[in-house]
């Protein structure tokens, strides 16, 4: 490690709790919002973001997916009778609220 990194890292690290963003995380939330399997909160490091999926089938709400994610585009996709709605955000901790 060069040693003019060091003092940057050292700094980044004690303002790490400004840029810390934590997310909801949850495999599987089901159709009312409540999460059902592996519900914990997870940190998003580096260039992760919170993430949010949810999918439908047949327009009703199915089930969602929560966490932190370094592959996030926000999108619709649609294949046959299910949607899968993405979001990310990292604008305020928790953003990706189900
Ligand atoms: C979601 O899970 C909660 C708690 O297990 C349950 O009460 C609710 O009925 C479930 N909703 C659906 C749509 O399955």
């Amino acid at each position: 490690m060069g040693r003019s990194l060091l003092p940057l890292l050292l700094l980044s690290s004690q303002l790490g709790f400004l840029q810390a963003l934590q997310c909801f995380q949850c495999q599987r939330i089901n159709a009312s919002g409540v999460c059902e399997t592996g519900e914990s909160v997870c940190q998003a490091k580096g260039n992760q973001q919170c993430f949010l999926r949810k999918v439908y089938k047949d327009d009703t709400l199915s089930y969602g997916y929560q966490g932190c994610s370094s592959v996030c585009s926000p999108m619709t996709i649609f294949y046959m009778d299910v949607a899968l709605e993405d979001k990310c955000c990292n604008d305020s901790p928790f953003c990706n609220k189900f």
